[in-house]
């Protein structure tokens, strides 16, 4: 069972605690409350609690490879993405939204050479600035 849309730090301890096996930190896009706290700003405190205890991902905004690797520097097992495949398949159907998906391995294969870091274990936090 994967628990998605907590942004603190204290639900994703209690998920964890019932037995969830991953949380994903999500504020469903940013379409509920305005104003909410972005994922990208709630998913280190998460990432702390969680310690490595369950499977962390992170939705809301990723839209450029780049994107992917600051979520995974800032603490997340994987990224999660929303609007975008839905915008490829608008546009292009099936191969619209393979567009989309090679687009940000390209962008993430970018990003990463130029991080200078060949695993993604080496993405952490000291690359992303404040
Ligand atoms: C049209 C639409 C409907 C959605 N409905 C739900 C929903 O019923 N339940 C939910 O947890 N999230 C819902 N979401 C949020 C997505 O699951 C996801 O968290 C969000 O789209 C990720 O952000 P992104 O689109 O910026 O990648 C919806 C998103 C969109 C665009």
């Amino acid at each position: 069972m994967i628990v998605k849309g907590l942004v603190r730090a204290d639900d994703a301890v209690k998920s964890i605690d019932h037995g969830a096996g991953g949380v994903v930190v999500s504020n469903h896009g940013g379409r509920q409350l305005d104003t909410a706290v972005s994922t990208a700003r709630a998913l280190p405190a998460v990432a702390d609690a969680v310690g490595g205890r369950a499977a962390v991902l992170v939705d809301g905004g990723i839209r450029r490879g780049a994107d992917v690797a600051k979520a995974l520097a800032l603490g997340a097992d994987a990224v999660l993405i929303g609007r975008p495949p839905l915008w490829g398949l608008a546009q292009g159907g099936e191969e619209g939204v393979q567009h989309v998906l090679t687009l940000l391995q390209s962008e993430f294969d970018n990003a990463m050479a130029l991080l200078g870091v060949t695993h993604t274990a080496d993405l952490s936090r000291d690359l992303i600035a404040d």
